[in-house]
């Protein structure tokens, strides 16, 4: 098994007096998807917010690549090669796909002082992106308006790609998507993790993380309550540690 490149330990989120999350202990390795899942308010989101950057933790450390970071923003974490993929996915509609996956870091020259951007390049790095995710879409000039949700996900990814991470994040990614749709996003997603990157993918859907999880990891109640292989688990046990009825839970539940 490959050395973390992510290691989470002892992290504990509060927002006034509710604790969303305390004592969580994680690592992320490349070139696996990791499935985070629980039920609703579990704390899933509000941890990989601690580890896009979005929210400081109240407690604990994050290591990258074994050094301790800690990060002030979203962009700190992208610095250390972090992408989050927000169910919202925050694209713009008006502007073209390639537009989109260069937003914020355009690549520019300057002519005698004036900046110009450079398009030709750009259209092309987001072309051969597309072909390299597989993603059937022929035209980065296309307007991110006209494209299906399962289209508008790939433009994410390859945005995040283009970032450079080495952790993609994505919350929910196939929760608004028809089955052909989802099956591409899966497929794009096993994609990342042949590339050598480390995917987190929060689902409710315990079948579509069956396909695409190497581990799975349950929060209860702001609380990593069970961490499995996909090899070595079943749909059923999941659903037990998710509603509690496991015994390992409720053990551990009833000791605290
Ligand atoms: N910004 C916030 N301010 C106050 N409380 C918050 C905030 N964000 C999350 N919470 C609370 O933290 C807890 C965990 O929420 P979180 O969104 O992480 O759950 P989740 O596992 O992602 O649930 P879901 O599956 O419904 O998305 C909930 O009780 C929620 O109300
Ligand atoms: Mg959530």
């Amino acid at each position: 098994m490959s050395e973390a490149f992510l290691v989470a330990k002892g992290i504990a989120k509060r927002f006034g007096g509710l604790t969303a999350l305390s004592d969580v202990d994680l690592e992320i390795r490349a070139g696996e998807v990791l499935a985070l899942l629980g039920d609703n308010g579990a704390g899933k989101s509000t941890f990989i917010k601690v580890l896009a950057g979005a929210h400081p933790p109240s407690e604990g450390q994050i290591l990258v690549a074994g050094q301790p970071v800690s990060f002030a923003s979203p962009k700190d974490a992208a610095a250390s090669g972090i992408a989050t993929i927000f169910q919202e996915l925050a694209l713009s509609e008006n502007l073209s796909i390639s537009e989109n996956v260069y937003l914020g870091r355009e690549l520019k020259h300057s002519v005698l002082g004036v900046p110009f951007l450079r398009r030709k390049e750009m259209k092309q790095r987001v072309a051969e992106l597309l072909k390299e995710l597989d993603a059937h879409i022929s035209d980065p000039e296309a307007p991110v308006g006209s494209l299906s949700g399962g289209q508008r996900q790939s433009v994410a990814i390859c945005r995040a790609l283009n970032l450079n991470a080495k952790l993609v994040i994505m919350d929910e990614p196939t929760a608004a998507l028809a089955v052909a749709e989802t099956r591409k996003v899966l497929a794009l997603i096993r994609k990342l993790a042949e590339r050598g990157c480390a995917v987190v993918l929060i689902s409710h859907n315990i079948s579509d993380v069956f396909e695409v999880a190497d581990r799975m990891v349950v929060f209860r109640r702001g609380r990593k309550v069970a961490e499995r292989l996909r090899a070595e688990t079943e749909l059923e046990e999941i659903v037990a540690l998710i509603t509690g009825a496991h015994p390992d839970v409720r053990a551990l539940e009833k000791a605290q």
